[in-house]
């Protein structure tokens, strides 16, 4: 691992981490990824993000290659998250004079982060770095995918620093997009990191990439993955991002029944609430899935696009069981609010799983039909009847 000249101002100093498999518990990764980090030289340094700890050894080594780390002047953190700042303490002992450069969210948790003084300055949205012969210009991001991100963007080198937007965990000795050979790799990894950092955050990226359409960037520069280049990979990115971060409407109301059943009562229930809603909308898109029988990736994604949802599952030890809660672990937190759902459920004796679900679901702010419907053991004719007034009432609710 050495660094790489990116261009006569820009220095690549990160680190690769091939062998990882799994990224912030949740991600797998399949081909590792980097902590990558830049160095922009004009009469002063700056140093672009600062790694992740368990490789600062190398990471110094990086530097050491570019630049005696003493001359740099400041450290731009374009997001705090660990990966990016966890080398930082360390590099600040290198340069104990240099002002770290990040937003004022930023800095707030970056007191927390490094838990001892530094020299620091807030930077605002649109407000330019003069490093003497080269600029760098700050633009705010907004949960992009955290509070305190921002965009660097160099005009001189037309050079964004994108931190973790357009990134991917894709590890290489090849810098650059147009030399990677496992293109079809890349471009799995590149929406697999999408999909799980940026698709709570729809919204945010089409008000970001909006943001950075005034920059006439030639090359990206993200905190992951290789270097972007306009003749390589960079406009299959960008037309991706606003692919992926379009609001879709559905052509028809869009209301998935989710459910667990071990002896087929919760089960009997889903399908009577698949009926109710069908009386009120009888051309939903409205089916009831077994999250045993279906791959949960396709049931969050379902979820996570419907008009409303319903989720049942039985009570097995005072809970409901693993896979809803599992299915509830892919909200999208920020654009599930209001949505429209129900609960339900059979129970033997205690009948937790119901009022558990209302709970979580209240929670995460969704408009959760009434308190729920449990019913005790085999549902009744009475009990299926009552299940599919109860769907009426969730395809009422959708506006
Ligand atoms: C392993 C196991 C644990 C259970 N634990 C509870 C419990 O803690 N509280 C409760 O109310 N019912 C409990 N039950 C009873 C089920 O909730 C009840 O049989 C229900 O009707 C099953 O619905 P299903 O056919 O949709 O799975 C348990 C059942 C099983 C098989
Ligand atoms: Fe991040
Ligand atoms: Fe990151």
């Amino acid at each position: 691992m050495a660094a790489n000249k990116i261009s006569d101002r820009i220095y690549s100093v990160g680190v690769q981490n091939p062998d990882l498999r799994v990224f912030d518990i949740v991600m797998a990764t399949k081909y590792g990824t980097s902590y990558n980090s830049y160095i922009v030289k004009g009469e002063e340094v700056a140093l672009i993000e600062a790694s992740h700890a368990d490789f600062e050894g190398v990471y110094e080594e990086n530097i050491r290659q570019v630049v005696d780390p003493a001359k740099i002047k400041y450290v731009i953190l374009n997001h705090t998250e660990p990966d990016h700042s966890g080398a930082l303490k360390d590099i600040l002992r290198l340069c104990p004079e240099a002002t770290v450069l990040a937003s004022a969210v930023a800095l707030n948790y970056l007191k927390n982060i490094v838990n001892e003084p530094f020299n620091s300055r807030p930077v605002k949205d649109g407000e330019v770095l003069d490093l003497g012969g080269v600029t760098l210009n700050f633009t705010t991001a907004p949960l992009l995918h955290w509070p305190d991100s921002i965009f660097t963007y160099c005009p001189e080198e037309k050079t964004l620093f994108s931190c973790d937007v357009f990134g991917s965990h894709y590890s290489s000795d090849k810098t650059f997009d147009k030399d990677i050979a496992d293109v079809d790799g890349y471009k799995e990894a590149f929406k697999g990191y999408y999909d799980a950092i940026f698709g709570p955050f729809k919204p945010f990226v089409v008000a970001g990439m909006a943001k950075i359409a005034k920059y006439p960037f030639e090359t990206v520069c993200p905190s992951h993955g290789p270097v972007l280049t306009k003749e390589g990979l960079l406009p299959y990115v960008l037309d991706s991002y606003r692919a992926w971060s379009k609001p879709v409407r559905n052509a028809v109301k869009t209301v998935p029944v989710f459910y667990c059943s071990a002896y087929g009562c919760t089960a009997k229930l889903a399908a009577a609430i698949v009926d109710g809603v069908k009386e009120v909308i009888p051309d939903a898109n409205c089916e009831a899935y077994d999250l045993i029988k279906n791959d949960m990736a396709v049931m969050r994604e379902k979820l996570n696009s419907s008009d409303a949802f319903a989720v049942g599952s039985p009570t097995l030890n005072a809970d409901a069981v693993p896979p809803v809660w599992d299915l509830l672990a892919g909200i999208d937190a920020i654009n599930i609010r209001k949505r429209p759902v129900a609960v339900f459920g059979s129970f033997g004796w205690s009948g937790e799983a119901v009022p558990n679900l209302v709970s979580r679901l209240t929670s995460l702010k969704t408009a959760v039909v009434g308190e729920g419907f449990k019913v005790c053991f085999v549902p009744t004719d009475a009990d299926l009847e009552a299940a599919k007034e109860y769907g009426k009432q969730l395809a009422a609710s959708i506006k």
